[in-house]
Order: C-alpha cells, then structure tokens, then sequence
C-alpha cells in the first residue's frame, strides 16, 4: 500500500513574535494549518491579524519564533536561507504585495529568471515568459523597465515571475490588490488555469471575487484561525488520511 501523501503545507502551533524595540508583538500565535495538494485556499482577515507574516513564513521569508513548518512531507522551518532559496526555485513561486521585480531587467528578463536559473534553457524559459505575459495581458509590456509601469502591471509581471517555474506551491499576498476589474478578470483566470492543473494556492485577498474562486477560506484575528470553510466542497480532493487539529467551522 502507498502511504497517503503528504500535505502540501502543514504547520504545527506556528507562531511569530516580532520583536519592537524591546516589546513583543505576536503576529501569529499557535496556527495549525494543513493544506493538501491541489488544494486553492483564500486567507483573509483584518488588516494587522498576521496574514502576511504567516504567508511569509510558509514561503521561508521570515523564520517561524516556535512551531514547525512542513512542505510536501519535509520540514522546512530548519533550513538554511540557502536550502530555502534552493526549495523556492524549484517548488515555491511567490508573488509579493510590493511586487519586489529586479528593477534593472526588463519585465520579459523578470519573468525568464526563474526558468534559466533552474537549468531551462533559453528557449523553453521564452516560450513559458510568452505564454505568461499573453495570458496577463503583458506582451507589450515585456521590453519596458519594471519602474515604467503602472502598480497593477507590476503587481501582474510578479505573478508570471512566480508561475514561471510551474511551482508546486503558488504563495501571494494580495495578488489582485492593485488591478482593476479587466485585469483581475485576467489574473482570475490564470489562477483558475493553475488550479485546474493541479499546483496548489495558497493566497491572501480581501477580494471576495478572488476568494469565491478558492476551496476553502481561512479567516484570520489576531493571529489566529477562527474560521476555516469549505467553499466548494463538490470541487475539493479528499484529504487524505490526515489528523491534524486545524479548527473547522463548517458552513
Ligand atoms: N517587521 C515587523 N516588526 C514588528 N511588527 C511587525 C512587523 N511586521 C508585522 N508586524 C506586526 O505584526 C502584526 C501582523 O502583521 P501582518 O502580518 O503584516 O498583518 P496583515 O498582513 O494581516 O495586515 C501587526 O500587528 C503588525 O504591526
Ligand atoms: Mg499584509
């Protein structure tokens, strides 16, 4: 018998406490999360109730205070920067709220980066960074400098950059929050696209539209789950075999 796969993401009692100047303040206190493959989840929450930390930690961009951090079965709370950045590149692709694009390349070279540093060449990292910028509405964009273009175009260049490498994990912190209404249509649907495909999501939105199209949404207070909601059950993968004490409030 195969043993049952792993999730794709699982915490246990995560916790975050930033130190300011000497005071305390808990960001994330005690998140048990589990999240499975293919799985499409919305965190959502108030501003300040820890959603950016916690999707910070999962992708190895801020270290954890107390608790563990597991990705595909391995834990990763231990590793090195390097071993994180190493596991990025191949398996985690994250879309930022400030976008962080490398302002000296043009939006096509941004968006090839990943592929070429993971030993594509350099015609399948420009047939991937084509079929991306099509699909967000960017191919006219791909030779201008990341400063000469507008928030939502940068916002949606960081998403191509983030999918290039077809990762296992997507994680973004507030991917729409720039866009007007035709290009979140058009993130939408490559979301969609990518959620159809299998990869797993994990995001942080305020935007109900955004969240209507996810499996489950987490709700975030104070550090805290307090509510965890299937969606669309009739689209969800079984879970399997899995114990973990997430808190579910269903309805
Ligand atoms: N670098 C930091 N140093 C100190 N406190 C921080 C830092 N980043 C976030 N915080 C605090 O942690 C809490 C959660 O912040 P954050 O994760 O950004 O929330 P959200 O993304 O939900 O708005 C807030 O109280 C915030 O002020
Ligand atoms: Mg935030």
């Amino acid at each position: 018998m195969t043993p049952p796969l792993a999730p794709v993401v699982r915490t246990v009692n995560l916790e975050k406490i930033y130190q300011n100047g000497g005071v305390p303040v808990p960001a994330v206190r005690g998140v048990d999360l589990q999240i499975e493959e293919g799985e499409f989840v919305a965190i959502m929450g108030p501003s300040g109730s820890g959603k950016s930390t916690l999707i910070h930690m999962l992708g190895g961009l801020d270290a954890r205070t107390n608790g563990e951090i597991w990705l595909d079965g391995r834990r990763v709370d231990t590793l090195s920067e390097s071993a994180w950045a190493v596991l990025r590149r191949k398996k985690v692709g994250f879309v930022f709220q400030f976008f962080n694009l490398v302002a000296n390349m043009t939006v096509a070279d941004n968006v090839e980066l990943p592929a070429l540093l993971t030993g594509a060449s350099a015609k399948e990292a420009r047939a991937r960074r084509e079929e991306l910028l099509d699909a967000l509405n960017l191919t006219d964009r791909a030779d201008a400098a990341p400063g000469h273009l507008s928030g939502g175009e940068q916002q949606r260049v960081a998403l191509a950059r983030a999918l290039a490498n077809q990762p296992r994990l997507l994680l973004a912190d507030e991917p729409t929050g720039n866009l007007d209404s035709r290009n979140t249509r058009d993130v939408l649907r490559l979301l969609g696209r990518v959620h159809a495909k299998g990869q797993t999501i994990a995001l942080v939105t305020h935007d109900a539209r955004v969240a209507g199209m996810a499996d489950r949404v987490i709700s975030l207070l104070d550090g805290q789950i307090v509510d965890d909601a299937d969606v669309a059950p009739a689209r969800r993968r079984p879970r399997g075999g899995t114990t973990g004490d997430v808190i579910e409030l269903r309805g």
